[in-house]
This record gives C-alpha cells, sequence and structure tokens, in this order.
C-alpha cells in the first residue's frame, strides 16, 4: 500500500541478503527481507552462518563480531573519513551504507539504524548495488519526529471522530472503542518508518471527557496501540488535559505547585511506563481556546510544563507543551490586540524558565497553518529553550485533501528560513533538539489519506523530518518513485512528468485562488473550506484583513501599527516594518497598503489579485487534463478518486477567483487591466 507496494522490493528481493543482529527491530527486518525474498527470487540468511555469499548485508554492529564485507564496512564505519564528518559513530538510528567488494553492506549500531538502513536501500532501489556507490552515513538531524492525530476516542458533536480529519474514521478509534485493528497499524507504523517518522500521538490536542482516560482506566488501549506500532520504532504519546488531577483523580486542584497534584502526576505517570516501557511523553493544549492550564491557578506556561517533566523524566519520557495560546473571545474592534503577537508575548518572557527536558512546540506560523504566514518569531526568541516546530499534514486550511496542494516545497522554506539573516542559524537548526511535529492527514480511507495525491505530504514530513536540507522535489521523486512507478500499466517516465507537473507547485497554485498576498483567512468560518472573504472580518477570532474601498492588510508594524514587526530579531525586523522591503507573498500580513501599490513584480496589488485568480484557475484546469492523460497508466480506482477531487478542486477554485475578485473589484471599484470576466 502506498509508498511500499510489494514491487518496491524487487531489488531487493531478487538477492541474497544476510541480517545480523538481535530484537524485536531486527526480527522486523528480518521479516520484510523474508517476504521480499519470497515474492522476488532471493534468499535470506540471519547470521550465523557468516561465510554466505550475500549480495546485501544488513548488520548490527553491537551484535557482535561481523565477518567479511560486514567486518570491512564496520573498519570503514569507524572511521571518520568516511565522509568526512563526526567520530565515526552512527547513533541510536544511524547508519552506514557502503560497497564493499559487490556487496552492499549496511552497518548500524542500533537495530533502529538498520531498519532505516533498510528502508534506504528500498528507495534506492537498484542503485542500492551499483559498485561506484560511495560509502555514506546517514543520520537523522532531527532526534524527535512526530505525527499528532488529532483523533478522539469517541465522536464529538462538533470535531467528529478525527478533529480537521479528511480522511474518513481514525485508525485508532471507533465510536468510543479502540479499533482493535493490529494489522492495520501494523501496516501504518511500516509506512511512517519507511519515511522517517518514530513517534505518534494518538489523540486530540482538545482532550474531551473520554479520552482524558487514556490515561488512566482506558491506558489498555494505548498500551495496544503501542505494541502494534513497537516493531516500527515508533513510540507512542498521548495528548493529556491539564486538568486531570481533578477530572481523573477527584482533586480540588490542578494547581502545578500543589504537593497533591504533583503526587499525582508522578502516580498516574510511573503506571503509564509500567505498562507501556518505551512510552514517548505527553503532549498538553493548555490555557488555550478554552483548554485548562495554569493560568487558573495564578501560575504560568513553565510552571505548567515543569510539573509534567518532572512526571515523565524519571522514565525518559518528554512533555511536549504548546505555544499556540492567544485571546479567541477578542473584540474585532479593538485595534490594539494582534493575535500574531500573542505566541511571542507569552512564551518569550518565559525563556530560561522551562526545564532541559521540556519541548515547547511551536506552530510554523504566527497565526494558524494558513498557506501563507511569516515564520514565527517564536522560533527566534527562545535560545535557553527546547523548541519543535509544529506542521500541519492535515490540509485544513490549505484545501481539505480535496485539493491537490504538495506542501513539501512550504515546510521546506520554513525549515531553510535563516531568522537572523543568511549567515545564521536556520529553523532546522533551531529545532534539532525539540524535532518537527506535523498534524497527521490519515485515516481509515482506503488511500488513507482520502486524496491519494496528499500521501505525499504525509512522505515529505518525515523526510523533512530526518533531512531537512533534502530537496522538495527530489522527496517528491523518490515518493513518486516507491509508490506509482512499481505499480504503473503505463510509460513510468510520463507518470513521473505528468505526477511533477501536477504536484511540484500545487501549493503556490493553491495560494494564487485564495487569500492574497500572506493576508491568511478569507474561508468559511467554522469548517475553513472553500471562499468566505468577509467570513471572520467581525468575529473574536482575531484574524481580519481589514479591507476597505482604499486598501487592504494588516498593518503590524511598529512604527504605526501592532508592532509585531519588532518580536523578530535583525535583519527581518527591519525587513517586515519596510514597505518596500517586505516581499511581496507577506505584504499584506505585514501592511495595510492601498490597491494602486506597486509591487516588486511590479503589479498593483489590484491586478495582482486579478491576475493570480485567473492563473490559480487555469492552473487547476491544467492539471485536470495532465491528470486525464494518465487514465490506463494507474490503477482505475485510484485514478477515479483523484479525478473526482480534481473537478472538485476546479469548481472550488472557480468560486475562490470569483469571490475574491468581485469583492476587490466591489470594494475598490479598480477594473482588471486585461478587461476580464469579474462579476
Ligand atoms: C486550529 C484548528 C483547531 C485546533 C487548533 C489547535 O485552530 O482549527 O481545530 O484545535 O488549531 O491547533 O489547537
Amino acid at each position: 500500500a502506498a509508498w511500499l507496494p510489494s514491487a518496491a522490493f524487487r531489488a531487493l528481493g531478487a538477492r541474497d541478503v544476510l541480517v545480523h543482529g538481535d530484537g524485536t527491530l531486527v526480527d522486523t527486518v528480518l521479516d520484510e527481507v523474508t517476504r521480499a525474498c519470497a515474492r522476488h527470487g532471493g534468499r535470506v540468511w540471519h547470521s550465523p552462518p557468516w561465510d554466505v555469499d550475500a549480495d546485501l548485508v544488513l548488520a548490527s554492529r553491537t551484535a557482535g563480531p561481523v565477518a567479511n564485507a560486514a567486518a570491512e564496512a564496520a573498519r570503514l564505519g569507524a572511521t571518520p573519513a568516511v565522509d568526512g564528518t563526526g567520530d565515526g559513530s552512527l547513533g541510536e538510528e544511524g547508519f552506514l551504507l557502503a560497497r564493499v567488494d559487490g556487496v552492499t553492506v549496511v552497518l548500524a549500531d542500533a537495530p533502529a539504524g538498520l531498519l532505516y538502513g533498510l528502508f534506504h536501500v528500498v528507495r534506492l532501489g537498484a542503485a542500492a548495488f551499483d559498485d561506484d556507490r560511495p560509502p555514506r552515513r546517514h543520520q537523522p538531524a532531527l532526534a524527535r519526529r512526530i505525527l499528532d492525530h488529532w483523533d478522539n476516542v469517541a465522536v464529538h458533536p462538533v470535531s467528529g471522530q478525527v478533529e480537521r480529519g479528511y480522511a474518513g474514521g481514525s485508525v485508532f478509534w471507533r465510536d468510543g472503542a479502540a479499533r482493535r485493528e493490529p494489522e492495520r497499524l501494523r501496516d501504518y507504523g511500516r509506512l511512517l518508518a519507511a519515511c522517517g517518522v518514530n513517534a505518534v500521538t494518538v489523540n486530540n490536542v482538545n482532550v474531551h471527557d473520554t479520552e482524558a482516560r487514556l490515561l488512566t482506566d482506558r491506558l489498555g488501549d494505548v498500551a495496544e496501540i503501542a505494541d502494534a506500532l513497537r516493531p516500527y520504532g515508533i513510540r507512542v504519546h498521548l495528548s493529556v488535559t491539564f486538568a486531570a488531577p481533578m477530572v481523573l483523580g477527584g482533586l480540588p486542584t490542578a494547581d502545578p505547585l500543589d504537593g497533591r497534584v504533583r503526587a499525582w502526576w508522578a502516580e498516574a505517570t510511573g503506571r503509564v511506563y509500567r505498562r507501556i516501557p518505551d512510552f514517548g511523553g505527553y503532549l498538553v493544549k493548555a490555557d488555550s481556546e478554552g483548554r485548562p492550564g495554569p493560568f487558573a491557578y495564578g501560575r504560568d506556561h513553565a510552571d505548567g510544563a515543569n510539573l509534567l517533566a518532572g512526571a515523565l523524566a524519571p522514565h525518559g519520557g518528554v512533555v511536549r507543551w504548546r505555544a499556540f495560546v492567544y485571546d479567541h473571545r477578542q473584540d474585532w474592534r479593538d485595534r490594539s490586540t494582534d493575535r500574531a503577537r500573542a505566541a511571542h508575548d507569552h512564551f518569550a518572557p518565559l525563556d530560561g524558565r522551562f526545564r532541559d527536558d521540556v519541548v515547547l512546540q511551536v506552530k510554523f506560523g504566527p497565526l494558524d497553518f494558513q498557506t501563507r504566514e511569516p515564520v514565527s518569531p517564536v522560533l527566534a526568541a527562545m535560545p535557553a529553550t527546547r523548541l519543535a516546530l509544529e506542521v500541519q499534514a492535515t490540509q485544513e486550511y490549505t484545501g481539505q485533501q480535496r485539493h491537490v496542494c504538495h506542501l513539501g516545497p512550504w515546510w521546506s522554506e520554513v525549515l531553510r528560513f535563516a531568522p537572523w539573516g543568511p549567515a545564521g542559524d536556520t529553523v532546522a537548526d533551531v529545532v534539532a533538539a525539540g524535532g518537527l511535529v506535523a498534524v497527521a492527514n490519515v485515516g481509515d480511507d482506503p488511500f488513507w489519506t482520502g486524496h491519494p495525491l496528499a500521501q505525499a505530504n504525509l512522505y515529505a514530513a518525515g523526510r523533512l523530518a530526518w533531512d531537512p536540507r533534502l530537496d522538495p522535489g527530489a522527496i517528491l521523486d523518490e515518493w513518486i518513485e516507491l509508490t506509482w512507478l512499481p505499480v504503473t500499466t503505463g510509460d513510468p517516465e510520463l507518470v513521473r512528468r505528468t505526477l511533477h507537473a501536477i504536484m511540484d507547485d500545487s501549493w503556490r497554485t493553491y495560494e494564487r485562488y485564495t487569500a492574497p498576498l500572506g493576508v491568511g483567512f478569507m474561508v468559511r468560518p467554522g469548517h475553513h473550506y472553500g471562499p468566505d472573504v468577509d467570513g471572520y472580518e467581525y468575529t473574536p477570532w482575531g484574524t481580519y484583513h481589514f479591507a476597505d474601498r482604499d486598501g487592504v492588510g494588516v498593518d503590524r508594524t511598529r512604527a504605526t501599527g501592532t508592532g509585531f514587526t519588532g518580536q523578530y530579531p535583525s535583519p527581518w525586523s527591519e525587513v517586515y516594518e519596510s514597505r518596500r522591503r517586505c516581499p511581496d507573498e507577506l505584504l499584506l500580513f505585514f501592511h495595510h497598503v492601498p490597491y494602486g501599490h506597486v509591487l516588486h513584480s511590479g503589479r498593483t496589488v489590484i491586478q495582482h489579485i486579478y491576475d493570480t485568480h485567473f492563473a490559480g484557475v487555469a492552473e487547476v484546469a491544467a492539471m485536470r487534463e495532465r491528470w486525464r492523460s494518465l487514465a490506463g497508466a494507474l490503477d482505475p480506482a485510484v485514478h477515479d478518486r483523484v479525478a473526482e477531487r480534481l473537478d472538485e478542486q476546479f469548481r472550488c477554485a472557480v468560486e475562490w477567483r470569483d469571490q475574491v475578485n468581485t469583492y476587490f473589484f466591489r470594494k475598490s471599484g479598480v477594473p482588471d487591466a486585461h478587461g476580464r470576466r469579474i462579476h
């Protein structure tokens, strides 16, 4: 399924393979290799014996002496010179891939490395056996590569089974109970391991009553999920409610500085670890959108996070505390409050107050997973705090898995962003210890993600977490090569080219036909699908565009606006402050400008709005044509599903174009320079 059809194992499975090592993860490797060889005619040995003539050796160095090619590779692997970096150690998850005397060797220090090495060989296909392949050490840049499922155990009256889920029901839960489908979970774990993910959170950040009990009397359900995912190196995390000592423990308070509260968390956490020894930790949304938190007791976020970190630390777990905190009951008339400022206002002053083992989880932008936002200034403001970056694979604001919107390029841009200027660290450097977290886009849908092409976002999240420097186009190519080329009934190069043509730029296409120039939102309130330019304009949510007859955009400057630009370090603080220097794509995020303001592109803002909206729709029409050309080359069920979604994407893009263009034409009275039809 997805990016591991059995045909993707052909090159490996047709060869003679020696697996060396012991333990659960090595058993998984052995099982994978055994199945591949059974299908494609190769042979497999679990060492000893040593003296077999294998084409591929997968060996764990800690499992005792290795022989022949593997010994040679071990010697290579111990040498820093192998790729000119480091001390030669491979770490908990790393591996060395080398070609030695006609044998391909994957060497790891720990079993997880062997598993990742195996999937790397699968990715390379026949190329893994090229004699001129130079030895290379592979290690994840980020230790934590996590998917957060916003899954509810019980169907919630507002958010359903999966909050912001667009791929059917939950893979874990159904109608208030665990699904108990270990086979499906194992398949899921396998897909995740193959793209580098090593942890999942099994329930929604908004923890409702039933879900709160996963921590206590329903812990057995979590343990079963952990058992199913463990063979693929996936650790399980739990979203917990800060009020747990009250709602579950019957205490009169959840005050983080109260001894009874501390004792309750220590006790509850101890029980979790007795049941799930490799449990990953807790995820907490506190004092955010009405969730309980430390504010009720006059305490702050550091007090809250430190409490939970203290309970988890003895067992090796971490708390991830979310920085998504803002006033969701704002008066739209109040121009002094700026939601974009909120996370920095709340958290930057707390830098240094969090325990070392707390991870503060920060949404990539200051608002809320918009198609375009500046990178959150919190990421540059807390050098003494471990930070994780949160992105949304589930396409809440990017077409809800009815639109093709490949997000790899967007996340890559965020990870490569250098908050202190080109010579300084990047966001990827900042989150090296905290990790990359993607809100999952997976459900019980036969294609896993509703839109079959949305699988690419899941794949990209894992791969970018493993190596944020990877080129997103190359990641997409890997995904195409693993997922589609082994199973196509047509010309593989045509399939590859067509999928690239449809997907490479699809995020920018989506941007073109939706809210312009970084202003965000303009979606239908509540479900967030489709256009509604003024839908959020007079609401308490703090998401406004301030369009009037003269201009549009949010003045967030220090000079005349909310002062948000001052939350950035130099040079961005000055770049964003300046109308002239601000990048076009973020202009309306930072500035309120007249419709006639001329962009760097040479066009006026109003003409840019018209042009991009016409262009975006034309691009969707072209996507749909391209997809038609693949009929016959792909499984008809997949082809039909995507075709049907492209029809909806086209309909919706037209609606976006017409509402946005009409709205701004009516406001501004400025006609389209090209005389196209505006309603
Ligand atoms: C968004 C989303 C909510 C979610 C929230 C969060 O606002 O619409 O469904 O709960 O983010 O990240 O906590």
